[in-house]
């Protein structure tokens, strides 16, 4: 079947009349002004509205290090121009790593975290003079549902369940008597996140970030509606896990780390490919649904950002001062927290125009934002607008929707979009990330020695496309 090009603008004013044939709400600035200056993050100052979203290439060593490929990503970032490095996701330890090649932070590793963080600031300071401005975090993860060995569920989803695979290989999903993680096992999970964030603070990150986003552990505990005991029902209970990381925290280290945390404001609902189409359906959902942050209960397919704002509420009260607005899960409805133009050999096609994710990323995450006005939020989704994202970003910026732009795909694609930015004031239409998903495909993929391909950007970047070939061999149907 030939399938529709979503992204097919001639300029600007073309994307712009198709946000208001699909009656959405994005806005596009073409004079690049706020995103040039500072941003107040605590008692530190990012010198510029650029991010950079942490994005893990899964290639670190087995037992939890940088590589050279990784070595390689975090100076692209640093040389990049953005003020605002978000480290990809790091895991407490081996068992919660998500693949096999994710970091770890431990005693082990810390010198060689501490060397990439050396590195990437050096490599900003070698462009631009100076590095003072440039804030650099660690993202803390436990892979929870998803980590690699195992599944360690927080509780039975009655979806989601039917594809959390105990036997990826013959593709058997967890039987009906898999246990919950237990309310010992969380309280120590606890403990275990406060060690690494002072390790991580100690080893020179300016922020960490507690990962409560992409239903990981964290995210899907603010999910545990039906779970019983102390971690699950109600929202206090429920977010009782990062309501205590985040106290214990600041009693240990105080305010010199800055504490972030980046959060899924919805996760969605699971989708499926339509095996005659090949585009993306929603399963079979019980309502009302039980099961999903941020979700109306009543009326699944659509957010309810009454929780999700109560929560940024408390944890900025509790002291978190940067706040990463993200949604959906990459394991069932990836066209949720990722617009892509075209999915992974694997994946669905993306059943809504692109344009209507990176709306509903904008919509919510203005939602957050404005409610808590002084807060620096992070907005996310933006890579599918290609060279045309930073001028949604200026716009979204100028209408106190968000306070930085990061961007993920974009940044692999094209780590000195900021760069150009600043100096020209637009991104190169030929850098851009493409979103045609070589990079999901290869996180996937997962048959070589190592457990793990390595993953980065197959268009735009000539050294992952020898890796690419090899990974495609190996993924001819969804794994
Ligand atoms: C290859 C790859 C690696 C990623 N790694 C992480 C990660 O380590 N932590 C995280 O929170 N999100 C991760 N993400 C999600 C991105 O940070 C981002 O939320 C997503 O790609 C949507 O933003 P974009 O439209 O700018 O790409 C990853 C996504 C991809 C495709």
């Amino acid at each position: 079947m030939l399938k529709r090009k979503h992204f097919r603008y001639r300029d600007i004013d073309a994307l712009r009349a198709e946000i208001a044939e699909l009656g959405l709400s994005i806005r596009l600035e073409e004079n690049i002004e706020k995103l040039l200056e500072p941003v107040q993050i605590g008692h530190k100052v990012a010198g510029n509205a650029f991010g950079i979203h942490p994005m893990e290439g899964c290639d670190g060593t087995l037992d939890g290090k940088p590589s050279e490929l990784t070595i390689r990503r975090w100076e692209r970032f640093g040389r990049g121009g953005a003020k605002l490095i978000w480290g990809e996701a790091t895991a407490l330890f081996d068992e919660v790593k998500s693949n096999s090649r994710q970091l770890i932070i431990s005693d082990e590793t810390a010198g060689s975290m501490e060397s990439i963080l050396n590195l990437t600031r050096n490599a900003h300071r070698e462009e631009f003079g100076s590095n003072e401005e440039v804030i650099v975090g660690m993202q803390l993860t436990h892979s929870g549902r998803y980590s690699y060995q195992k599944p360690l569920i927080a509780f039975r989803h009655p979806v989601v369940d039917k594809v959390t695979l105990i036997d990826k290989k013959n593709k058997i999903p967890i039987p009906n008597d898999y246990p919950v993680l237990s309310d010992d096992y969380l309280e120590r999970q606890e403990d275990i996140f406060v060690e690494a964030a002072k390790l991580a603070w100690k080893i020179g990150f300016d922020f960490v970030d507690l990962k409560q986003c992409h239903t990981y552990l964290l995210s899907e505990l603010l999910a545990a509606k039906t779970r019983t005991g102390k971690y699950g029902g109600s929202f206090e209970n429920r977010t009782r896990f990062i309501r205590n990381i985040v106290g214990k925290i600041r009693a240990e280290v105080g305010d010199e780390l800055i504490l972030g945390t980046r959060l899924n404001v919805y996760d969605g609902v699971a989708f499926m490919q339509d095996p005659e189409t090949t585009v993306g359906v929603p399963r079979d959902i019980p309502t009302p649904y039980l099961y999903g942050f941020g979700v109306d209960e009543n009326n699944p397919p659509q957010p309810d950002m009454t929780e999700p704002i109560k929560l940024v509420g408390v944890l900025k009260d509790l002291g978190v001062k940067l706040v990463n607005v993200t949604t959906g899960s990459p394991y069932f409805n990836p066209h949720i927290g990722r617009p892509f133009e075209r999915p992974p050999i694997d994946g669905y096609e993306t059943p809504e125009h692109p344009l209507i994710g990176v709306d509903r990323h904008i919509r919510l995450t203005g939602d957050i934002q404005r409610a808590y006005p002084d807060l620096p939020v992070v907005g996310t989704g933006y890579s599918w607008l290609q060279q045309y994202l930073v001028n949604a970003a200026e716009a979204n910026i100028r209408d106190g929707r968000v306070s930085f732009v990061a961007v993920g795909r974009g940044a692999l694609a094209y780590p000195d979009y900021a760069r150009d930015t600043i100096e020209s004031g637009e991104m190169v239409k030929k850098k851009v990330c493409v979103a045609v998903s070589y990079c999901t495909a290869l996180m996937r993929a997962k048959a070589n020695p190592l457990g793990q391909f390595a993953a980065g950007c197959v268009p735009r970047d000539k050294i992952y496309a020898p890796i690419y070939k090899e990974a495609e061999k190996t993924l001819t149907k969804r794994d």
